[in-house]
């Protein structure tokens, strides 16, 4: 466990997101754990606008995956993908490029529902689990 957080409003959780986001270099992986509601999508919001993907980041739960173009001073990125696997499984999503996608180190992978296609992840990646305490609140632990 690399550190927990515990949030007490979506804007905190968004402003995690941008935060993670800094840290980025390109290549990574990023799994996000948690049940329905548990701040998957917000997270990612934050950490999408703060890398520069423009337009309305919305949840890709109905279209599988969303893929952002990036321009970024500061990294050499091409892409970041937004992907929900909640209807899918690892077969579907090498149908969709996955490998591709993942070796490319100009990209950034975000996951929302990884354990659906645990079997094709790498070992590499960056997990984070959100936890619903109540209401408002998010226990957020990254890895
Ligand atoms: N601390 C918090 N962090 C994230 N979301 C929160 C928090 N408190 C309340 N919420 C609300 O919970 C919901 C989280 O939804 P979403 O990010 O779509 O979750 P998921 O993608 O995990 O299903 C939003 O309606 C958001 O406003
Ligand atoms: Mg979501």
């Amino acid at each position: 466990m690399l550190k927990e957080i515990t949030t007490k409003t979506a804007q905190e959780t968004h402003d995690l997101g941008k935060r993670l986001a800094q840290k980025m270099k390109g290549g990574e992986i990023i799994c996000l754990e948690g049940d329905l509601g548990a701040g998957k999508t917000t997270f990612s919001q934050g950490f999408l606008r703060e890398l520069g993907a423009e337009g309305a980041l919305t949840s890709p739960t109905f279209v599988v995956m969303k893929q952002y173009a990036i321009k970024n001073k500061i990294l050499n990125l091409k892409n970041i993908y937004h992907i929900d696997t909640y209807r899918i499984e690892s077969t579907d999503i090498l149908d969709l490029g996955w490998e591709e996608i993942i070796k490319n180190k100009q990209n950034i992978v975000l996951v929302e529902w990884p354990e659906r296609i645990k079997d094709v992840i790498p070992s590499n990646t960056i997990w984070i689990n959100f936890e619903i305490v109540d209401e408002e609140k998010r226990k957020i632990s990254i890895s």
